[in-house]
């Protein structure tokens, strides 16, 4: 093994060959399947066992939530009122062998082979085990797994039964468990939600009873949020068999002789009233299940490598000369596309749906971490994440008006339905950054597809309302500089202060795209403009207002030290004594008060760095190097977030190592479990880092008003890299080695670009460049 989490380092796929109970919490997470839609945890099939904190059995769809009021204590206006919270849904997929009574279960049974794997190729969890029951029979199960990339409704699992040293009988039942719930909250803000008691109430049940008919339906509606969930199930064993009726499923018992296989392959279907009329659920899920059942596992299987065999053509990062982190790229990968939504109406959750951190919100980590991955390697999902803004406006509307914005709309922190769900506003409400974040994803959006038509549909809207949040809560202070004052920047151990600079420079880039966007819209699509203007009332003051704001904006810098400041007050706090904190107290956030962090020079995450990178060509490098030096001097890199950040940066500014390091912490951050929580869920946000520390970091790619641009290097350990990245309807390959890189364009008739400040066009008669790369 080639590090301590027991899984090969294999570069398409994640293995383990032996079954360590303490890491099975761990590995239900790694092992999770997943389609955008619906999310299982790598549970064994059989369901799990053991005690709450030892594992979570956990399938959940994404977006389907249940609702509670968040109660406190001492109240105070325009606190966040209801938290949505992503429910875990009956597991469908549990299917177990009996053999004389003895029902297979991990933990109660003696185990004498192990092996599970997790195919990025194939998209199969598949897992073999040799099982010696009380009596001394041996037999095999090996059980293949999968979640229909293609099919958002539809999951499906094989299992086969091999008497290995006894001909007799075998039983295999299959079955819905749906006692399940969700987590309560611990200790750890990170973890869980604080709801009480079952949230799934059953409604009516159907379980096929004629020869034949294996078929299971089971509804059930949601306590508050008044959601219809179906959940059915169908299951077709291999040979004759005698059938049961147990509960939600069936039990199938067959004589199977010696060294053959009895098989049964189940067949799964969700469908919730999150997507149509909730009398059609039932019907809907029935009809997925026939079509799934028809077509067969095999077939399922066969369309599932399909699918990945397409996603890899565009998406692979290619890593020559290191196989554990070309395995931590791609499984990171990998699970970015098990965990986006791509329907307009759900999106990625800081966890995906892999497990409850963070209950299943969506944040800014969509827009400014996983934005750019799809963007590069499937515009369609990234214009569907931005389609959910759009379908959030109303809500973001109402919030606005909620925190005395006349006009305007304000996303919330973190949501799944477009409530603001942050009961912390200090670290939430207060990030009104995220409005600019999602004014950035549609500008790079326009950048890298040109497709003016989103922004005449919807981006116009979303960029102009948002932008009037700026005007709203910003002022003029006695010197004209604009200020925003009382907000918290990316980084939350430092939180409602003035004029965070990362919130004011992003501000300024809002308005002044909003302006810009507003003036190319009436010039260009007047009736459009029109019909926009007059939706939200938009006056030609306000285009002027955002001017002349982004003109004064104030911009922190200290002088003395050559740096920009992270807010008015950052540089008079006292520095954190990190020679005396120790290294148990990390993260800070789990060991002081908010009050104590808030108090010192000391970040949990990029903020400024941050700002370095998406405004690139607002610094020089001198600037980026100061601001560098002095933050890497204060951040404890708490959050996930930051590592790939700081990754980025350092390879700009020539600090080869540093970037290398940074980059190790983040490629590698789940499968490692170097935060200790990827049981809970894997963090979607860095993973997608992975992909920005590579095409950001290490090529040096940026676009941005003056053009696409790359500036490759290449780590010392390996030998070469390579990627794609789709912009303005071509599809460019940059390849780097040891001495330079070749641009080869694979799809569309031209683009331009630059290599280290050289400008190259290539076109079909000139569809390949060789450079050399910069020194
Ligand atoms: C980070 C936030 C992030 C959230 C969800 C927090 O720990 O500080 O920036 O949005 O996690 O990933």
């Amino acid at each position: 093994m080639d590090n301590n989490n027991g899984l090969a380092a294999e570069p398409w796929r994640i293995r383990e060959d032996t079954l360590e109970s303490s890491r099975a919490f761990l590995h239900e997470t790694l092992f999770t399947l997943g389609n955008g839609w619906i999310g299982m945890r790598g549970t064994p099939d059989e369901g799990t066992v053991g005690g709450a904190g030892d594992t979570l059995e956990g399938t959940y769809l994404n977006g389907f939530h249940d609702t509670e009021a968040i109660r406190y204590p001492e109240n105070a206006y325009g606190l966040a009122r209801i938290n949505e919270f992503m429910l875990n849904v009956p597991n469908a997929k549990r299917i177990a062998a009996v053999i004389d009574g003895e029902r297979f279960a991990l933990d109660a049974c003696n185990v004498l082979a192990w092996e599970r794997t997790l195919d990025f190729r194939t998209g199969l969890l598949e897992r073999t085990v040799e099982w010696e029951t009380a009596s001394g029979k041996r037999v095999r199960i090996a059980s293949r797994r999968l979640v229909s990339l293609g099919r958002k409704h539809v999951a499906a699992i094989e299992y086969a039964v091999t008497p290995l040293n006894f001909s007799g009988a075998v039983r295999i039942v299959a079955d819905i468990d749906a006692d399940v719930t969700n987590l309560q909250a611990g200790d750890d803000p990170r973890v869980g939600s604080a709801l009480t008691g079952a949230s799934l109430i059953e409604t009516q049940r159907k379980v096929g009873s004629e020869p034949g008919a294996h078929d299971v339906l089971l509804l059930q509606r949601t306590r508050h949020s008044g959601f219809t969930l179906a959940t059915a199930t169908d299951a077709v064993p291999s040979s004759a068999a005698r059938v049961e009726q147990v509960g939600l499923g069936h039990a199938f018992d067959a004589d199977v002789a010696q060294g053959a296989t009895f098989t049964v392959h189940k067949y799964v279907a969700y469908a919730s009233s999150r997507d149509m009329a909730a009398d059609a659920v039932g019907p809907h899920a029935h009809a997925e299940l026939a079509q799934a059942r028809a077509a067969g596992f095999d077939a399922l299987a066969r369309e599932q490598a399909g699918y990945l065999a397409r996603f890899w053509e565009d998406a692979d990062v290619a890593i020559a000369g290191d196989d554990a982190l070309q395995q931590g790229v791609h499984f990171n990968q990998f699970h970015l596309l098990q965990s986006v939504g791509r329907d307009g109406k759900t999106n990625i959750a800081a966890k995906g749906v892999t497990g409850e951190g963070y209950e299943g919100h969506y944040f800014w980590d969509t827009e400014i971490y996983v934005f750019p991955f799809f963007l590069y390697s499937r515009p369609e999902i990234a214009r569907a994440l931005l389609q959910y803004r759009y379908n959030g406006l109303p809500k973001a509307r109402e919030r606005a008006r909620q925190m005395a914005h006349a006009k305007g709309a304000l996303y919330p922190w973190r949501t799944i339905a477009g409530e603001e769900c942050s009961a912390y506003f200090p670290a939430g409400t207060a990030q009104y950054h995220i409005n600019a974040d999602v004014a950035y994803s549609i500008r790079l959006y326009l950048l890298a597809t040109g497709d003016f038509d989103f922004m005449a549909e919807q981006g116009a809207e979303i960029v102009l309302e948002t932008a009037r949040i700026w005007t709203g809560i910003g002022s003029y202070d006695r010197a004209h500089r604009f200020c925003i004052n009382a907000v918290t920047g990316p980084d939350e151990y430092t939180a409602i202060v003035n004029n965070n600079y990362y919130t004011n420079a992003m501000a300024r880039m809002h308005m002044t795209f909003a302006a810009d966007v507003a003036e190319r819209l009436r010039a260009e699509r007047p009736a459009d403009y029109a019909r926009v203007a007059h939706a939200i009332g938009l006056e030609d003051a306000e285009i002027q207002a955002w001017r002349a704001a982004s003109a004064a904006m104030r911009l922190p810098y200290d002088d003395a030290l050559g740096i920009h400041e992270q807010d008015d007050s950052f540089l008079s706090k006292k520095p954190w004594d990190f020679a005396n904190t120790p290294k148990e107290n990390y993260p800070l956030l789990l060991h002081y008060h908010p009050l104590v962090i808030y108090r010192h020079q000391v970040c949990k995450q990029a903020d400024v760095v941050l700002a370095l990178l998406l405004l690139s060509n607002q610094f020089s490098l001198d600037d980026k190097r100061r601001d560098f030096d002095f933050y890497e001097g204060v951040t404890t890199h708490d959050s996930s977030l930051s590592s790939c950040i700081f990754s980025i940066v350092a390879s700009e500014i020539g600090y080869r190592d540093k970037a290398y390091g940074y980059f190790m912490e983040t490629a590698r951050l789940d499968l490692d479990n170097t935060h200790a929580n990827t049981q809970y869920g894997v963090h979607t946000a860095a993973m997608a880092g992975t992909w920005l520390g590579v095409a950001y970091g290490f090529a040096g790619m940026r676009l941005d008003d003056a053009g696409l641009r790359f500036a490759p290097t290449l780590p010392d350990r390996w030998t070469g890299y390579r990627f794609k990245a789709q912009v303005r309807g071509a599809l460019l390959e940059v390849a780097v080695d040891g001495t330079g890189t070749d641009y080869r364009l694979l799809r569309g008739a031209s683009l331009t670009f630059a290599h280290a400040g050289t400008t190259i066009a290539l076109d079909a008669q000139r569809a390949h460049i060789r450079m050399e790369n910069p020194q």
